[in-house]
């Protein structure tokens, strides 16, 4: 019997494609995951589940499904599993790549700006009351236009950024792991080393995907180098900044100011100093999150789940 295990509430009709494949169990809450215990034990008899970023996949959930044959990651990114570990136990991973590059590059220009022009505090100003007349300098930002922006990662979200700043008249460096000579010629961008996108850029974009080597990729030191002006911005994976390090450096006006997607821990713990700061504006991993693109994510992994059960064949399978 095919049992296939849905860690989130989705819409019906998704429910109803998998039903034609075996049975369904469905968490019945969209905001929260299907408690660990319980994604534990309906996997028992699993042999294919629909997970979403928050659920950590490891050992021990291995173990617990001995009859799993594909997990279909609702995102792009799949740090949250051990590739390893499912090679090992010859589980199919999916992602949920392409469909929604656009949506997310539109997300990471719209916190860019957001950043930049001070949105968020004037907003705040105005429901605040405190809106008394106009100023000069009031609530000045940045200019997008005449800048450097420095995009760090240049994979599918990387370019599609990449293209939106044609329109704004900016100079556009980027650095990856691998130079891109097409993306260079059609998006009229420079390759610089690390440290030559920290200094030069008035922004700097993370898209990257979380990887051994991007961990803590933006620490103390890479704050230091940036230009005091300069706004960060990070729709990749938290864990690709040390947090602390960038509090500090927004504190001590190494950088100007920053726009977060992703956090190490989310979601965030409303302690967490960087919710204090004026010049951070924090927003609770929406990269994604168009209705469109949502429902195109599940679509995706209906059919990935599909591919794997009746074909022995994934649509957009994560290769290690
Ligand atoms: C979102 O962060 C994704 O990886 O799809």
């Amino acid at each position: 019997m095919t049992k296939i295990v849905v860690s989130r509430q989705i819409p019906k009709d998704y429910i109803r494609q998998l039903e034609q494949l075996g049975e369904v169990v469905m968490w019945e809450e969209s905001y929260e995951p299907m408690p660990r215990k319980h994604f534990l034990q309906e996997l028992k008899e699993a042999t294919a589940c629909f997970i979403t970023l928050s659920e950590r996949i490891d050992q021990e959930v291995f173990e617990a499904a001995p009859h799993l044959q594909v997990i279909a990651n609702m995102a792009v990114g799949y740090d949250n599993i051990d590739l390893d570990l499912a090679r090992q136990y010859g589980v199919t991973i999916t992602n949920t790549p392409d469909v929604l590059t656009e949506t997310t590059a539109e997300l990471g220009l719209t916190l860019l700006l957001t950043v930049a022009r001070r949105v968020v505090e004037a907003e705040r100003y105005v429901q605040n009351g405190e809106w008394q007349s106009w100023g000069p300098y009031l609530l000045a930002g940045k200019d997008l236009h005449g800048s450097t922006v420095g995009i760090f990662g240049m994979g599918a979200i990387g370019k599609a950024f990449a293209r939106r700043l044609q329109g704004f008249n900016t100079t556009v460096l980027y650095h990856n792991r691998s130079r891109h000579d097409e993306a260079e010629a059609e998006l009229n961008e420079q390759y610089v080393d690390f440290d030559t996108l920290l200094t030069e850029s008035d922004f700097v974009v993370c898209t990257a995907p979380l990887t051994d080597a991007t961990r803590d990729q933006f620490d103390a030191t890479a704050f230091s180098k940036m230009k005091n002006e300069a706004v960060f911005i990070n729709i990749g994976r938290g864990a690709i900044v040390d947090e602390d390090a960038l509090v500090k450096a927004l504190k001590d006006g190494e950088i100007g100011g920053c726009g977060l997607d992703v956090l190490r821990q989310e979601p965030i713990d409303m302690n967490h100093p960087i919710l204090e700061l004026p010049q951070a504006v924090v927003l609770p991993h929406i990269g994604s999150a168009s209705e469109q693109t949502r429902n195109d994510m599940i679509q995706l992994c209906v059919d990935n789940i599909r591919g794997v059960l009746n074909e022995g064949q994934a649509v957009t399978e994560v290769k290690a």
